[in-house]
């Protein structure tokens, strides 16, 4: 069963960022260590390099990074920020939240905060949260950050998982719309239709186990808990579950794929998004695609590629989107809305 809804749109969307770390690895810097070669990581992932973050950096800093550039190109000031909420499996630390400290970085002091634990699917997840408090009234605006620093839990001599990932932050500023600031043709912008869906029997096909109390018994400080996916099962999810999403939101609200000036996938493998494409009918051309540079940042793929489309004016006013995630859980996640 997934939950989706329609709304009479007035949550918009005020502003995003993002931040990825300065230094590139190719592919070819894992041939120097494992069995696997750059032709093997384009052909089955899409994959020509990503980015990883220096040892004394921390997910929160890029968290912070991002929300900053988000929260100035909404206009807001820090005190009108009332929510603030990280998705992230990668954070800072166990206690307190990482978004938390994003807080007391950025002196958002009217604002109370918590992270979100849904993996790749994590932004979506928190954006439908954001939503969901700012039309009950609890805040009329929030920082969704998603920031996963996913250096920090690969095992760099397993071949199946070590290539896939990258590091980096993207956030984006929710706001509650008054009618009178609707566009001229009466039509809000912001949220349309969200749709959310969570598979727990396939919990288990994509694990990181350190830190965790499961592990407490199997784990040592030689053997920490890596990120351990079984790569096909999770490559049938993830298509199987982008495209019921895709779908229920287009029930939901009406729209067509043709409508959709541009889809925001998950950036988890180029052959995933070309089936999902495939699959409900919408073209590869319109589709954000940023996995190439920047590999699979989990939470942090869809608001980074979403930043980027907005900045460099591939999306503008009046644009519907759509946001479709999947990942560990097994998670899935999407939101259209109209920029
Ligand atoms: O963000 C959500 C989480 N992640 C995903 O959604 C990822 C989903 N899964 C995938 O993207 C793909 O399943 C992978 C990229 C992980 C693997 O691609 P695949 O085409 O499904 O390969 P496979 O798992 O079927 O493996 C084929 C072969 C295997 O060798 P054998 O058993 O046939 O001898 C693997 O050991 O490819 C081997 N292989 C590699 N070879 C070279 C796996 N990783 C590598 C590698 N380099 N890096």
């Amino acid at each position: 069963m997934s939950t989706s809804q329609s709304f009479i749109m007035s949550v918009s969307l005020a502003g995003t960022g993002h931040a990825v770390p300065e230094k590139s690895f190719p592919n070819t810097d894992f041939e120097k260590t494992l069995d696997t070669s750059d032709a093997w990581i384009v052909q089955r992932t899409g994959i020509r390099e990503r980015r990883f973050a220096e040892i004394h950096e921390t997910t929160s800093s890029y968290a912070a990074r991002a929300a900053k550039k988000a929260l100035d190109a909404s206009g807001l000031t820090p005190e009108q920020i009332g929510m603030v909420v990280v998705a992230t499996t990668t954070p800072d630390m166990r206690i307190p939240a990482t978004a938390n400290i994003v807080q007391n970085e950025l002196g958002l002091v009217n604002a109370y905060s918590y992270d979100i634990v849904a993996a790749c699917s994590g932004f979506v997840f928190a954006m439908v949260a954001a939503n969901a408090h700012i039309r009950s009234g609890l805040t009329s605006s929030a920082l969704v950050i998603a920031s996963d620093l996913y250096s920090s839990i690969l095992d760099f001599e397993d071949r199946n998982t070590a290539v896939l990932f990258g590091d980096g932050a993207g956030a984006a500023v929710l706001a509650k719309q008054e009618k009178s600031e609707w566009a001229p043709d009466g039509r809000p912008s912001g949220v349309v239709a969200v749709s959310l869906n969570t598979d727990a029997t396939r919990w288990d096909n994509l694990t990181c186990l350190g830190g965790g109390t499961a592990g407490r018994k199997t784990l040592s400080s030689a053997q920490p808990g890596f990120v351990r996916m079984d790569g096909r099962d999770v490559f049938k999810q993830a298509v199987q579950a982008c495209e019921a999403r895709i779908r229920d939101v287009l029930d939901a609200s009406g729209c067509k794929p043709e409508h959709i000036a541009c889809l925001i996938p998950h950036q988890a493998n180029i052959r995933i998004i070309e089936k999902v494409a495939q699959n409900v009918g919408y073209p590869l051309e319109r589709m954000a695609i940023n996995l190439d540079r920047y590999g699979n940042m989990a939470a942090a793929s869809i608001p980074v590629a979403l930043d980027e489309a907005v900045r460099n004016g591939r999306v503008g006013p009046g644009d519907l989107i759509l946001l479709v995630a999947a990942g560990a859980g097994f998670s899935s996640a999407a939101m259209l809305l109209r920029v």
